[in-house]
């Protein structure tokens, strides 16, 4: 699909973005091994969480519902049974890496695949600890690559300190200590998103979290109704859109603030954003606010380390907020970026450099220049659903006509993605 997008005269009104896809991949497995039922309320529709939902279904959970809610029946601590055919993740690594955690341990063999970008990825980074950990299971050219065949063992705990951030591989070892002999421990060198640990509390398994240091033990969880907040990595969408537009006032209810997941928030304020955060509150265990962004004048910033993390996927998004800032923003630290849906340093830089952003690429980030103005042009996604996105708020303020190619893949994170810009460009 291609879409095309024009500058509007202004960007105006309120947005519910979808739920959380992190927080709804967790929702679902973790109710999936759970003793009791539960209703998981604001599922996000993307197309990632349904590969999660249609994994557990091809295992055995009872999975009713649609439209943004769930009834997920519990199967308790052994109760998945072996699928009767290949597992299909389709573009989903948090779907492959975490069911590798949690398949691990189970008493019968599964296979899990996944598209040809998913299949491209590393997963080594899942299969080396599971090994440390007594897992039997194996990959593509040389156990690097999906697809993945695991044959379910009886899990020993270890403890691992994991070489770089990632709350996909973090998560991975939490399910597999779910089942493990003795207690797991597990550090990272700067924190990710903790959504696992928080759902793993409130569900009463045997989990303490201090310092960044995880312990947890075997244990069964409890069903837990959940209602997930809105995704702040969808969010971030109209939050740039709004503070690069000069004439924008863009409402986001009901968003996940988790503090390991606003670094997009704190960094746009830190260029001077202008947005209003009210109404904040709890919504189960985690923090949610709503945001109020509106037309500023943005300055560039150096970003690395501990940030990082907490603004991942926000990145490529954030270099359409720093060509549009003066001055000179440098992103570091990084190199995760080129091994997510596309090599997002490299396609960021090509792509945005059609829309004569000037923009360099750096082994582990990127530098903009910004201030220099943006021109409609003819871009690809690359498959890539955060870069439809981000190239779609680029063309909000780029002179003339932009147009995305290969804009559907915004439904692999934001299924409305589309619909709501419409709604949000006065004409
Ligand atoms: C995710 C973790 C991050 C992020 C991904 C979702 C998760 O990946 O990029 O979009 O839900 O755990 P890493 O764990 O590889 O950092």
């Amino acid at each position: 699909m291609r879409q095309k997008v024009m500058p509007p005269p202004a960007l105006e009104g309120q947005v519910r973005p979808p739920g959380d896809k992190s927080i709804s991949h967790r929702a679902a497995i973790l109710n999936a091994i759970s003793r009791g039922a539960a209703r998981v309320s604001n599922f996000s529709p993307a197309n990632d969480c349904w590969a999660t939902v249609n994994c557990l279904r091809a295992l055995g959970v009872t999975i009713e519902g649609d439209q943004g809610e769930l009834i997920v029946q519990g199967t308790g601590e052994w109760g998945l049974r072996e699928a009767e055919d290949v597992l299909d993740a389709q573009n989903s690594a948090t779907t492959m890496r975490l069911l590798a955690g949690l398949l691990a341990s189970q008493p019968f063999l599964s296979i899990i695949t996944g598209d040809e970008s998913l299949r491209s990825r590393p997963m080594d980074r899942v299969i080396e600890p599971l090994r440390l950990m007594g897992a039997e299971l194996w990959g593509r050219g040389g156990d690097r690559l999906a697809p993945l065949v695991i044959r379910g063992s009886q899990l020993r705990a270890i403890s691992y300190r994991l070489p770089v951030a990632s709350a996909q591989v973090k998560s991975a070892l939490m399910l597999a200590a779910l089942y493990a002999r003795g207690q797991t421990i597990i550090e990272e060198p700067a924190p990710s998103r903790d959504h696992t640990e928080r759902l793993l509390g409130a569900m009463g398994a045997n989990i303490e979290v201090k310092n960044g240091r995880i312990a947890l033990g075997p244990g069964p969880l409890d069903a837990l109704d959940i209602a997930i907040p809105g995704d702040i990595s969808s969010a971030a969408y109209w939050l740039v859109a709004a503070a690069i537009h000069p004439r924008a006032r863009v409402e986001v209810l009901s968003c996940g603030v988790n503090p390991t997941r606003s670094g997009i928030l704190s960094a746009l304020l830190s260029m001077g954003a202008r947005i209003e955060v009210a109404n904040q509150g709890l919504q189960g265990s985690e923090p949610v606010a709503d945001l109020r962004a509106e037309s500023s004048t943005l300055r560039g910033r150096e970003f690395g380390g501990e940030i990082i993390p907490s603004m991942v996927d926000e990145l490529p998004l954030l270099a359409v907020a720093a060509a549009v800032a003066e001055g000179t923003t440098v992103t570091r630290d990084a190199a995760e970026l080129r091994v997510n849906e596309s090599d997002r340093i490299s396609t960021t830089v090509a792509e945005l450099s059609k829309l004569r952003a000037r923009i360099e690429e750096l082994p582990d980030g990127m530098v903009v220049h910004g201030g220099a103005p943006l021109h409609g042009a003819r871009c690809s996604s690359h498959r890539d659903h955060r870069l439809a996105m981000t190239l779609a708020i680029a063309a909000l303020v780029a002179e003339g006509e932009t147009t995305v190619d290969g804009a559907e893949v915004a439904a692999v994170s934001y299924l409305s993605f589309w619909q709501d810009l419409y709604q949000l460009s006065r004409r």
